[in-house]
C-alpha cells in the first residue's frame, strides 16, 4: 500500500486523514446541533466538552493535512472541461479553508466566553485564544454557525462532484480516494500502457 499518492491514486495518508476528517466533523456536527437544542443544564457541559474536543481534533488533523498536501502530490487530473476543473479548485479550497475556519471559530467563541477551562477529552488543558470579550464571543458564534452551514453548502457540490464523476464520466476520480481498491481501480491499472523498456547504454 503505498503511504504517498501516485498518478494513479491518493496514498495511504492522504486518504486516511481524508476520511477521518470527514468522519470526525460528521461527528462534531451532530452532536453539535444536538446540544444547542438541549436545555441549558449543569449535565449537558461533557456533551459540549466532548464536541469542542472532537472539533480540536479535527483542528490538528487539518493543519497535519494541510502539511502532507504540500510534501506529497496529486494523483493526475482526469480529461474534463476547464470550468470544472476550476470548480473542483475552487470548492477544493474551500473546504481545505473550512476545517480550519470552523474549530478555530468555536475556540474563539470558547475562549472569549471565558466560562471554563478547555479540556482535550479531559487529557489536558488547551489555552485560550484571548481574554474574555462579549463582543468577540457574539461574531465567534455567528460565524461558527455560519461557516457551518457554508461547509454544508460546499460538501453538497464535492460531494455531487463525485457521484457525477463514478456514475456520469465513470472515471475513476471517486474509486481513487475510497479507503478500499474497487474493481474500477483495478481495470484502470490493467489498461495503462506498460512502462517504456529501460534505455540501454
Ligand atoms: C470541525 C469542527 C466543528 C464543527 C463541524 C462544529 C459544528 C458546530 C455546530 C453545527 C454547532 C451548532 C450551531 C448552532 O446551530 O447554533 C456548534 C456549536 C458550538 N460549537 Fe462547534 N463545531 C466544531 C468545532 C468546535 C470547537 C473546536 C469548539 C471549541 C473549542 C466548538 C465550540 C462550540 C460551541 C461552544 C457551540 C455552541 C454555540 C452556542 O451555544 O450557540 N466547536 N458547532
Ligand atoms: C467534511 C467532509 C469533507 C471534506 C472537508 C473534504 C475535503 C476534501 C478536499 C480538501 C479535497 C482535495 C484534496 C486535495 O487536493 O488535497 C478532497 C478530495 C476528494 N474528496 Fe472530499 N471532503 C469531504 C467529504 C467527502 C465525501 C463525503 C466524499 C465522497 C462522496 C468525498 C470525495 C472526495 C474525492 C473523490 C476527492 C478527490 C478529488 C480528486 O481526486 O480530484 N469527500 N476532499
Amino acid at each position: 500500500m503505498a503511504i504517498r499518492s501516485n498518478d494513479a491514486r491518493w496514498g495511504a495518508i492522504a486518504r486516511s486523514l481524508h476520511w477521518i476528517i470527514f468522519v470526525l466533523i460528521a461527528v462534531a456536527a451532530t452532536v453539535g446541533l444536538i446540544m444547542v437544542e438541549l436545555p441549558k443544564r449543569p449535565n449537558i457541559i461533557p456533551v459540549y466538552s466532548f464536541h469542542k474536543s472532537v472539533g480540536l481534533t479535527v483542528l490538528a488533523l487539518a493543519v497535519l493535512r494541510l502539511l502532507w498536501r504540500l510534501f506529497d502530490r496529486r494523483p493526475r487530473e482526469p480529461a474534463m472541461p476547464a470550468w470544472q476543473h476550476w470548480a473542483s479548485r475552487l470548492v477544493h479550497g474551500a473546504l481545505y479553508a473550512l476545517i480550519f475556519a470552523i474549530p478555530l471559530s468555536g475556540w474563539l467563541f470558547d475562549s472569549a466566553g471565558g466560562l471554563r477551562p478547555l479540556h482535550w477529552f479531559g487529557l489536558f488543558e488547551v489555552p485560550k485564544l484571548l481574554a474574555p470579550n462579549g463582543d468577540v464571543k457574539d461574531v465567534a458564534e455567528t460565524l461558527h454557525e455560519a461557516l457551518f452551514w457554508v461547509l454544508a453548502a460546499a460538501l453538497v457540490l464535492h460531494v455531487g462532484g463525485a457521484l457525477k464523476h463514478h456514475f456520469v464520466d465513470r472515471d475513476d476520480v471517486l474509486a481513487r480516494m475510497l479507503p478500499w481498491r474497487t474493481r474500477r481501480l483495478r481495470d484502470a491499472a490493467a489498461s495503462e500502457p506498460p512502462a517504456p523498456p529501460a534505455a540501454t547504454p
